[in-house]
């Protein structure tokens, strides 16, 4: 089976078996019938990964669809959505139900399931922020366990699914928690403000919030049904304020957040920019040409050649600025 329509990179490699999974019993038998003879290979929307080989492993793509409310006090609802719900289709169902919190999360590929993993964030919001809790079947016993919060060790696009407990659970649904009118708006990130403007929206609802988000990524973003790519290829890096200063010494204009007393995080799209790779392509592997932090799959271009691409953008911006930069995305 080839997973190229699987993976938002569009690579096309084969899976040696793979199996969609509709519900969290049917997960349990294909588990059991497998009784370890092939290695499990969980996909959830494919929006995160870079395959660079065959997968010689069991390919369980998680498809278990489902929301309901299942808590609700004067201010707030707990909704819970099972993990093969598409991501956007789920924030546009709280917004239809008029629930605030997940706004800001407009568009962003992927699924429920997939999204606690590297704590997805977009315009000054993250999902811990809404977080309540998940509920994960543990590999070993085939128990479903829930999970709150803390239990999640959440961090910037970090959790313990991608640490100490990397490939021992399977994410089967998620709840968070949202607030009813009145909304808090998060309008002050980058460009939301402007282009609440451009929309001559002056008392902006949560859908107006949604909409603007929703208009800047379409504007940098590129569509993976267009042209192949998995949303920022590196992590912001964060760096030490002595270092940062030097470098404001030679680039005044260098855009950072605050991190802590002694960190600062600086956009890894402005150093490859600045490094002169914003457009710079290699046979179908390229640097966006509208934002920079994205790495794209013009066509035909390997996993093979979208790493030595990714190694290019590291070492030369390691060599400008003295700045290591990591990638986002999971390799595999
Ligand atoms: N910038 C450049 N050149 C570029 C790209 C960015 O100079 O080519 C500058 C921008 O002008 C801006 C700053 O860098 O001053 C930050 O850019 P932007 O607000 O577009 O966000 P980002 O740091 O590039 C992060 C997330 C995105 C998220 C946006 C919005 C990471 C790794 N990426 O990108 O998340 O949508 O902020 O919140 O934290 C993703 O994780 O896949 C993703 C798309």
């Amino acid at each position: 089976q080839s997973l190229k329509t699987y993976n938002t990179f569009g690579i096309d490699v084969q899976a040696t078996a793979f199996v969609n999974i509709t519900s969290v019993d049917q997960l349990k038998q294909v588990i059991c019938e497998n009784n370890n003879k092939l290695p499990l290979f969980i996909l959830s929307g494919g929006s995160n990964m870079l395959l660079t080989k065959n997968v010689d492993a069991l390919v369980l793509n998680i498809n278990n669809k489902g929301i309901k409310v299942v808590n609700e006090d004067a201010g707030f609802v707990w909704i819970e959505a099972q993990a093969g719900e598409i991501w956007h289709e789920f924030v546009l169902h709280t917004l239809a139900e008029n629930l605030g919190g997940l706004e800001n999360l407009s568009l962003i590929p992927g699924k429920v399931g997939s999204s606690p993993i590297q704590n997805i964030g977009a315009y000054g919001v993250e999902i811990k922020d809404t977080f309540h809790s998940l509920t994960a079947l543990n590999l070993e016993t085939l128990e479903t366990e829930t999970f709150s919060a803390t239990d999640c060790e959440f961090g910037y696009r970090e959790s313990v699914f991608k640490n100490k407990l990397k490939d021992k659970y399977i994410i089967t649904s998620v709840t968070f928690k949202l607030k009813k009118a009145p909304h808090m708006l998060h309008t002050s990130y980058g460009a939301i403000q402007h282009e609440l403007e451009l929309m001559n929206v002056s008392n902006p609802t949560i859908k107006d919030v949604s909409n603007a988000v929703i208009a800047i990524r379409q504007s940098k973003l590129p569509d993976p049904k267009e042209i192949g790519n998995s949303g920022s290829f590196f992590k912001n890096p964060i760096i030490d304020k002595s270092l940062y200063q030097s470098l404001v010494e030679k680039n005044p204009d260098i855009p950072h957040y605050p991190v802590n007393e002694s960190q600062v995080k600086v956009p890894a799209g402005w150093l490859i920019e600045q490094a002169g790779l914003k457009g710079y392509r290699k046979g179908d592997a390229g640097v966006h040409a509208k934002q920079a932090l994205v790495l794209v799959n013009y066509g035909n271009a390997t996993g093979e050649e979208l790493i030595n691409l990714a190694k290019y953008v590291q070492a030369t911006v390691l060599e400008k600025f003295g700045i290591e930069i990591s990638p986002e995305v999971n390799i595999i």
